[in-house]
């Protein structure tokens, strides 16, 4: 169990990672305003006050972090699991990138892939440079980069907030009490390059982990940091999450974070009922994505910001979507969803007597 010696160290870990995700944003939005100022977003003020809240909300997002690891449902030392000195080595890349995001912001070019991508393996609304990202997901490169942007960008609660999943998943597995842990089968529904998967592994170490995604790239990436975790290696599979290539009812659990924001409603929809199709009856499906106006409208003005700064297209059609609605219409029950930091996270159960109530 976690001491008072190692919650003081996770706590000061986490204010040097806000610090660190503060002071980048704030040198590089004051660079490209000297460097590429007609590519500089016109953002809504961020009043002081809302700043508080800001924090408050973060603070109390590190505190179930705490929490849950003290109450064991993951080892305490998922709270400091980052590969550090990788980082370290990726940060200058960063830079390096920023100009080319500057120029594709300018000139708004929202589809500059790498040459050779065939455009008929991808649905249309993926081939897009989401966040102005160099290559969108379709190279090594952004791959190499993507974990470190998106800790940078969420102040380093990235994982904190990826955790979130890990509770209700636990919760909707229990109606498998009754099974070996090696027979749960926990799929995570475009995985990009792991972080979750690394997650769930802590939580659940003798699962049958899953991962799937649309790009090759990014699970080349998955595959290199989940191999450095002890247990069976989560198997890695290239798809469209619209549309799947396993089983009906092949799994217990499904978690699935931060795609919803990133696809139209109605590939939100398949998706949903795709997961559906999935999961064994009593199985358990976890979203996790952007907070939404509904839920969050004190803050609102950060996600005007966030759609305003990057490039995501189907942004503001999500934060006004209806997630509960889309899982009733898809069939499931016992809807739950609770916002940690900037996250809601969904959780839903494929009702485990479907023949019994359909023949009623
Ligand atoms: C914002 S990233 C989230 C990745 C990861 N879940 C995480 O926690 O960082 C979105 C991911 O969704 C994947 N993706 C987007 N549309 C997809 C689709 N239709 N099917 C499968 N993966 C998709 C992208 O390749 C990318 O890896």
């Amino acid at each position: 169990m976690p001491d008072q010696l190692t919650r003081l160290a996770y706590r000061t870990l986490q204010q040097g990672k806000a610090l660190f995700g503060v002071t980048h944003k704030e040198v590089t939005n004051r660079l490209m305003a000297v460097l590429a100022p007609d590519g500089t977003p016109r953002t809504v003020p961020v009043p002081a006050e809302l700043v508080a809240r800001l924090q408050e909300s973060m603070d109390a997002l590190h505190a179930s972090d705490w929490q849950e690891a003290e109450e064991g449902l993951y080892p305490a030392s998922l709270l400091f699991d980052a590969p550090w000195l990788d980082w370290a080595g990726r940060y200058p890349l960063i830079w390096l990138d920023l100009p080319q995001i500057w120029n594709r912001r300018r000139s708004r070019r929202v589809r500059d892939l790498p040459d050779g991508v065939d455009p008929s393996v991808y649905p249309d609304y993926y081939l897009q440079n989401f966040h102005h990202q160099t290559d969108g997901y379709l190279s090594d490169h952004s791959a190499a980069l993507y974990d470190l942007q998106v800790e940078l960008l969420f102040n380093g609660s990235a994982d904190p907030m990826r955790r979130r999943v890990i509770r209700p998943l636990l919760d909707g597995l229990r109606g498998f009490a009754d099974r070996a842990p090696a027979g749960i089968r926990v799929l995570d529904v475009a995985t990009g390059t792991g972080r979750a998967l690394r997650q769930l592994r802590g939580a659940l170490p003798e699962a049958q982990l899953m991962g799937l995604d649309l790009s090759t790239a990014y699970l080349r990436q998955a595959n290199r940091w989940l191999a450095q975790v002890p247990g069976e290696l989560p198997q890695l599979v290239q798809g469209n999450a619209e549309c799947m290539p396993f089983a009906d009812s092949s799994v217990q659990g499904i978690t699935c974070v931060f795609l919803l924001h990133e696809m139209p409603g109605a590939a939100r929809q398949n998706v949903i009922a795709e997961c559906f199709r999935l999961l064994e009856p009593g199985g358990v499906l976890v979203l996790a994505d952007s907070i939404q106006l509904a839920d969050s409208p004190q803050f609102s003005a950060v996600m005007e910001n966030f759609r305003r700064v990057f490039h995501e297209p189907y942004y503001r059609d999500y934060i006004g979507d209806d997630i509960d609605g889309r899982l009733q219409v898809a069939g499931f029950d016992a809807i739950e969803a609770r916002t940690h930091f900037m996250t809601r996270v969904w959780s839903a159960r494929k009702p485990a007597h479907q023949q019994e109530s359909a023949a009623l």
